[in-house]
């Protein structure tokens, strides 16, 4: 894998979820140069413990997946929709575990709320920062973008089918790219 490889992550397991759609969209809206790599893998992830999570313990292979993913990125692209006012409990799962493997810290991260709820899930989006400020991800601020996706916008084939989402997604793949390249190149 190149290190110009963005991983992206949905926070939902539904099966034509928007915050899926949304990734499988924007990643058919790469940049030039870069290449994609959605991780699929969130429903193959045990419960964190941290007596799994020790040096004298053999980390399972989902999670050494998830590691090495996150770890041979150059930048992450997330989308997550909100559970009753917070981050779905099986992301804040992954999120758990990227804690104890360190490949996050310092990445460039950003996301793409597509929350079309009145409160733009807010509460969810405003656990993310914490939570990534945590794992000591590099929250790039400029690529984060509020973009509603409602369900009528979302096609057979599981992709988003707004133009606006579209525009706004490129942008945002755009700036984050241009951060990560930035950075990597310091
Ligand atoms: C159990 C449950 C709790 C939810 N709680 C919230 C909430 O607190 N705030 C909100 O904006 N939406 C809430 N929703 C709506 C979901 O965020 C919305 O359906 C979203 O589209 C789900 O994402 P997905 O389409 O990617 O699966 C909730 C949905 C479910 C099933």
């Amino acid at each position: 894998m190149s290190s110009k490889t963005l991983l992206m992550i949905s926070g939902s397991l539904r099966l034509g979820s928007t915050n899926t759609a949304a990734i499988n969209t924007a990643a058919r809206l790469t940049p030039v140069g870069w290449t994609t790599e959605v991780y699929r893998g969130m429903n193959e992830l045990p419960h964190f413990n941290p007596d799994d999570d020790d040096e004298s313990v053999t980390v399972v292979d989902g999670v050494v997946r998830l590691r090495s993913a996150i770890g041979t990125s150059a930048a992450i692209l997330i989308c997550t929709p909100e559970y009753a006012g917070a981050l779905p409990g099986s992301f804040k799962n992954l999120l758990d575990w990227t804690v104890g493997g360190m490949e996050i810290v310092g990445k460039p991260v950003a996301w793409l709320n597509v929350s079309a709820h009145a409160t733009h899930a807010a509460d969810a989006h405003e656990s993310l920062r914490k939570v990534l400020g945590f794992t000591g991800a590099d929250i790039v601020d400029a690529a984060c973008v509020d973009i509603p996706v409602a369900r009528a916008d979302i096609g057979g084939d599981v992709l988003v089918t707004a133009d606006a989402f579209e525009v706004a997604a490129t942008e945002s793949l755009r700036v984050l790219t241009d951060y990560a390249a930035a950075v990597t190149a310091d």
